[in-house]
Formats: C-alpha cells, structure tokens, sequence
C-alpha cells in the first residue's frame, strides 16, 4: 500500500515553544539595574533585583487591587478596566502589573472588544494541541496590544459534571487530553511575553456554593485525576502562575491549603512561578501565605481585608511568618515576569488585526465541532437545496458563554438585551449569523423563522427541503444549570420541525451535554459548543461539507442525569434562565464516588451505556484501523497500527490509544492518540507512544507512583467504547517518588514508514 503524504497534527514539541525567543529586544541592564540584562537567566534576575527592593515594595508587589470600577471600586489611575492592575515599581523598571481574563480571548474592556475562541470544549475537541496553541497565540498577542501582562486564562478543572456552568472555560474529563489541549493554550498565550495563569486550583468542578463548598477526595485519587490534569498542564506550558480557587479541599480553603500549594505544586512537581488567588478566595493573612499563596487579588474589593497588607506585615513582625516567605512571593513573582518575557517585551497598546484573529478562531471551531448523528448522509448538505433556518438567534449571530470569560466582539453584541443584564450576564452573542453564512452558500430558498413561534417554524420547515434548527443552551460562571433540558420551549420546537421535514438538522450551541428526547426523530445533530467569534460561518462550512467535522467528544455524553455519579446539584439555580433551585447547597461535594474514574472511567466501572461515548464523532467518511502492534520499546510502551479513509471524501481521524492497568477494578484510560488528515483510500502507518503518566498510580502509603507488574492490555478506540485492535504487553513493576514523577512523552504520535 502506497503510503501518500499526510498531515499528522501532534504535540511534537510544543512546549518548546513556551519560552523559545524571548529577550531579543531588551535593554541591556545598566550597572545600576543589572536586573535588566536579558543575558542572565530568570533566577539569576530575581536575585539582583530582590536585593534591591525595600519591604514595602515587596509588599506591593505582592497584592493587586481590582483593575475596573464595579462593586463600588474606584479605578486606579493606571489600571486599565480589567480584573487586576498593580502599580509599576518605577525606580526598579518593573512594568504595571496588568491582569485580564481569560482563556477564550481578553474579557474586558467589554466594550472595546476582542476576538472570542470557541469554547474550551471545542478547542478539547479537536484533540489538536496545535488548535490550543494557535488559540493562546491569538488571544496574547490582543491582550498584549491592549496593554496586559497576566492573562487569567488556562482553565483546567476536570468536568465531572455536564452541568457545571463553567464546563464551556475547560478542556473536558480526560486529565491527558486536558493538560495537553490546556498547556498548549498557555503556551501560545506566554510565546506573546505574557503571564498566563493555570486555574482554578483545584477540584472547582461546580459552580453551586463555590465560595464555601468542600471538595472532598481521597489524596491518591485526587493525584490521579484533576491533579494529573494540572501537572500535565504545567509541564507542557510553563504557566508563569497558578490561581487557586474559592472552593475548599478536603475542608481547606484552595488558597491556604498546604498540600496543594506547598506540598504538591510547588515541592512535588518543582513549580517555580507564583500562585495567585482567586477573586475573593482569601480568607486569611499568615495561614495563606505560609501555605503557600504568593499574591493577593483584588483584595480590597472580594476579600475581607487586605491580608497580604497590614495582616501579613504583623504576622512578619511577631515572627509567625519569616521574612524569606515573603522574599520567596516577591521572587516567584518576578521570576515569571523574567521567564516569559513581560518585563524586556513591555505589553502596550497596538493595531490588532481582528480579521486575522477571526480566522484562529474560525479554524478553532471548525476543528472542534462534533457530529454527532447524521442519519442516510443527510449531511453535507448541497447547495441546491432550499433550506429553513429556525431558533437560536441565528439570523443574528452565535450564543457565548457568561461570566468572567465572556468577550464581547469589536462589533458589539449581535443581541443585545436579553436577560440576565447582570452577573453573570450580560448574554452576549457573537455577530456571525449562521443564516448569512448559509444564505451564502445556498442556491435554493433560505427562509427563517425565529422559533418563538412553534406552529409557524413548523409550517416553514415542511416547505424546505431541510430545516436546521439551532438550539441553545447559555451557562455561566456561578451558577450549575440544575439539570440537562434545554431551556425553554426548544424541545417541543424540535419535536414540530422534526415531524414537518424528516430532514432536520440540530446545530447545539451549549456548555456541554444536554437531554435530546426528539434524538431519533431528526436526521442530523452538530453539536458547536460556544462557537465564537466566527461561528457562524464555520457552521456553514461544516454543513455544506467545505471542511470535515474532525471534533471528538472530550466527555462523556450520559443519556440523563440518573447516569451521574451525583444525580442532583443540591441548590443548582439559575433563576434567570427560569429554572428555580433545586433545593439547598450542600456544604460538602463527594468525589470520592467517582475518585479518579471520571466521566468514561466511571461509566465503565459502573457498566453504563451512555448516549454518547468519550472520544466520538462522525466524519462525512469513515476510517478502519488495521494491523494494531503494542510493544514496549526503550522501556516506553507504544502501537503502531495502519489507519485507512475508507470512504470516498477526505477526512480527519482521531485514533485513540487507550490502556487497562494489570490488577482488579481497573478501568481503561486514555494514553494517547494522533489526528491525522486523509485523503479517499489513503492510509497512514502512526505510532503512539503512551504516555507513562497514564500507566501508573499514585499509592499514599509510600508517596510513590507505582507501575504495577503485568500485562496491560492496550485498545486502538475510534472512542472509548469502540475498538479496533487489541492487545497486551508486560511491564515489570517499577516506582517514582512523588516529586520525581514520570515524564511525559515528548512525540506522543509519529508517522513511520509504509505498513
Ligand atoms: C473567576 C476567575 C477570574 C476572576 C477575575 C473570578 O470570579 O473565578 O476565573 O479570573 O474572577 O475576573
């Protein structure tokens, strides 16, 4: 078989890239700051410039106040309007400090606008570390043309739950794929000489009492699972900082949890950047900082007090806490102000060329989108067909998700108006119109109806060839939906489009799984997550068959929330979108019934079938996989095996190497996978190397990660249910300290030779 060339998007060293090239245009250090002589290295910098700062300084250095003027806050002077600003440290030529959210483009100011990504889930979708990094790319070099140093973006909590209202900001339930799709994200962000910050650290799973609820694991668990996803995370995009988070761990507030902080981040995985709070997460001035929080945010206007000010002053003149913790803040600080670039690449203000960005973000959800049914082919569609538009505001654009995260287009907001108005409002839509963008392709009628009205969508639909209906679903930070509905009167709407035209499509635009009872009736279902700043026009695209759909499902779809492994978010609200709460918020949120078995783990531990595995979805073309050979070689375990595009369009494949670890109990994990781009007939001969962070666990007895001896069986899966290939290895036992974990893999997928 000839083997043709392919285009195999794999993580080959992308973290190279976090730091490559940095320092070229600074200033030589002068006697008088020796600091600022680029050729020294990050360390070596904070150790001359720490010998210069007086206390006070450091004590600056070591706190931000608000960045904007709500809550009563008023702006500082050289703050821009965002979430954090702390003020330069002139006499040294230390820049401002300037802080803005988040990891689906520069937040605030809302009104000057910025180019959103699609969600973090479709990033995730496109198991594509290069969509990641390309993202980070993008939305740095905006945020550094605005003037920001510190983005707050990185978000990697794993979804536990469907309906944490923030699930649409991470990278999905897998630790690998999240750590990678998320360190790739900061990568990018970091290569524009900014600061981006890991959050939220850790176990934020749900929004519901996010300020007080503890998040209870069992510590080896906890390793295995969201911790994995951080470490992971961590190694492969340097994050110059972490936040942590409001929640409590096993009763301790995140920001004064030693174990997290000292003793897993920073002594077990060598962490050297700083950790920062989250926006009123601190609760405490001696405790936090001897836990190991470096930096206080927004204190005076989220926090009691001011901790890290007079509080943590006296706590250093009673002795309770030494000076050298207070030296250490101030250097982890600036060491990443160093390492990243921000201080010999000062971020100011510049042309941003949105068209270009537009495009990142285009590719982003053309990547990532997932088909999820499509019934006798009824996609792509073809031009000649007459076409009726329903729902979802799709005459005016495409849905984005709410909260700290949420960007607003140059353009403005595509629908203004609609509630909430407030936090964690506004709902602001995307200006990319589906409807133009189909309008534009179409040869035959295009009609559209809003959906408001179910009778006249349905009478419009039956006289279309195919009805595409859009369906909604907006979530937001602070707020669980309490269930997987859709809001609204969506369901009957696509119940009656689907009975007028048995050519119904559904293009889903929401924060994750939602319950689909009318799945059997409609021929086709497209899920777009939050598509972003082009969403609609690369909707189009997927539709009319201009590019595949590639996305893979990065969690696991149940088929309703008795499939859960909490069926109900006790005091999940969101009143605005006219769902009341569902009883009081708990104090304490179990994780220990799924422990590190999240999301597909736990559905084959449990022996559950759900709707939609990990790891699915359609292409217009289908793929074999074919010769499956798992072998141990240097020591690292790895399969090869021949994929084939076996239909007549070229599409994209995401083979997935999944290993079941030797021993009782044990479900499979993800341990690596390639993309790869195929023509009709063509075929491909890849090797995945699982990654050895995936063939351990993390045993609490003697704090080391075991690889148990034995046989692991390896599964060449189109998802986490379905396999093509099969096989076994033996591994002796072997074992890694907690501080000296296994590394990753460095090639996760290669292309090698003809099959
Ligand atoms: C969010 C963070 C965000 C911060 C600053 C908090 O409410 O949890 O993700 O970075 O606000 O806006």
């Amino acid at each position: 078989m000839a083997l043709h060339k392919t285009r195999i998007a794999s993580f080959i060293g992308m973290a190279l890239l976090a730091f490559g090239g940095t320092c070229t245009a600074a200033t030589a250090g002068s006697d008088a700051r020796p600091w600022m002589n680029p050729r020294l290295s990050p360390d070596q910098r904070v150790e001359l410039v720490l010998k210069a700062m007086t206390q006070d300084e450091k004590f600056r250095l070591i706190r931000v106040d608000f960045g904007d003027t709500e809550n009563g806050h008023v702006m500082a002077p050289g703050a821009l309007g965002s979430a954090g600003y702390g003020p330069a440290i002139a006499r040294l030529g230390l820049p401002d400090i300037q802080e803005s959210d988040a990891g689906l483009g520069v937040a605030k100011p809302l009104k000057l606008g910025a180019t959103a990504l699609p969600s973090g889930l479709a990033t995730a979708a496109s198991f594509d570390p290069t969509v990641a990094y390309a993202g980070g790319a993008m939305i740095g070099s905006e945020a550094h043309r605005r003037g920001f140093n510190v983005m707050l973006a990185g978000g990697v909590d794993l979804v536990r739950d469907p309906r944490n209202g923030r699930n649409f900001e991470y990278a999905g339930e897998d630790p690998l794929l999240a750590g990678q799709i998320a360190g790739n994200a900061i990568a990018g962000i970091q290569s524009q000489h900014l600061v981006s910050t890991i959050k939220h650290y850790a176990f934020n799973d749900l929004e519901t009492n996010r300020n007080a609820v503890s998040a209870n694991i069992d510590k080896a668990s906890a390793r295995e699972s969201d911790l994995l996803a951080f470490e992971i995370a961590i190694a492969a995009g340097h994050p110059g900082s972490v936040m942590c988070s409001y929640n409590r761990v096993n009763a301790v507030y995140a920001c004064e949890n030693d174990w997290l902080l000292n003793d897993v981040l920073k002594r077990d995985w060598h962490y050297p950047g700083f950790v920062m709070s989250d926006w009123g997460a601190v609760h405490s001035a001696a405790k936090s900082a001897l836990a190991g929080l470096d930096q206080e945010s927004a204190g005076e206007t989220f926090d009691k007090e001011v901790y890290f000010d007079k509080p943590l002053r006296a706590a250093v003149t009673s002795g309770e806490v030494p000076q050298s913790r207070i030296d250490d803040m101030a250097r982890r600080i600036l060491r990443s102000l160093f390492a990243t670039g921000a201080i010999d690449h000062p971020a100011k203000q510049a042309a941003i060329d949105f068209g270009a960005d537009r495009k990142v973000a285009q590719r982003a959800e053309e990547a990532g989108a997932v088909l999820l049914r499509n019934q006798d082919a009824l996609l792509p569609l073809s031009a000649t067909q007459s076409v009726a538009v329903i729902g979802g505001h799709a005459d005016k654009g495409v849905l984005t998700g709410g909260g700290s995260s949420a960007v607003q287009s140059p353009q403005g907001n595509a629908v203004p108006g609609l509630a909430p108005a407030d936090w964690p409002g506004p709902r602001i839509y995307q200006p990319s119109a589906p409807l133009a963008a189909i309008k534009q392709r179409a040869r035959g009628t295009v009609s559209y109806a809003s959906g408001d009205d179910i009778a006249a969508a349905a009478k419009l639909a039956a006289q279309a060839k195919v009805a595409v209906v859009f369906v909604e679903q907006w979530a937001a930070e602070s707020v669980d939906t309490p269930h997987l509905t859709l809001p609204g009167n969506q369901d009957a709407l696509v119940e009656a489009v689907a009975k007028a035209n048995p050519h119904t499509i559904v293009v889903l635009e929401n924060n994750g799984p939602v319950a689909m009872p009318w799945l059997a009736k409609v021929g086709a279902v497209l899920e777009a997550w939050y598509p972003g700043a082009a969403g609609g026009e690369a909707i189009a695209r997927l539709l009319y068959g201009e590019v595949d759909p590639s996305g893979r499902l990065p969690l696991t779809w149940p088929r309703d929330e008795s499939q859960l492994p909490r069926p109900e978010i006790p005091g999940a609200v969101l009143t605005s979108m006219g769902q009341p709460p569902q009883g009081q918020p708990a104090q304490d949120v179990d994780y220990n019934v799924e422990g590190a078995d999240v999301g597909y783990r736990w559905y084959q531990r449990k022996h559950l079938e759900p709707l939609f595995p990990f790891g699915y979805g359609l292409a217009y073309t289908h793929f074999d996989y074919s010769g499956f050979a798992p072998r141990v070689a240097n020591g690292k375990v790895n399969a090869s095996f021949t994929v084939t595009n076996h239909g007549k369009r070229a599409g994209v494949d995401v083979p997935q190497l999944y290993v079941t670890l030797p021993g009782p109990n044990e479900v499979r994990r993800l341990a690596g996978w390639c993309r790869v781009d195929l023509k009709p007939g063509q075929s491909a001969h890849l090797t995945v190397t699982a990654d050895p962070r995936l063939l351990v666990d993390f045993d609490r007895k003697s704090q080391h990660w075991q690889q148990p001896a034995g046989d692991y069986q390896l599964q060449l899966g189109h998802s986490a249910t379905s396999f093509q290939g099969d096989g076994k290895v033996a591994l002796p036992a072997a074992s890694w300290a907690a501080d000296a974990s296994p590394a990753g893999t460095a090639q996760p997928c290669v292309a090698s030779g003809a099959p």
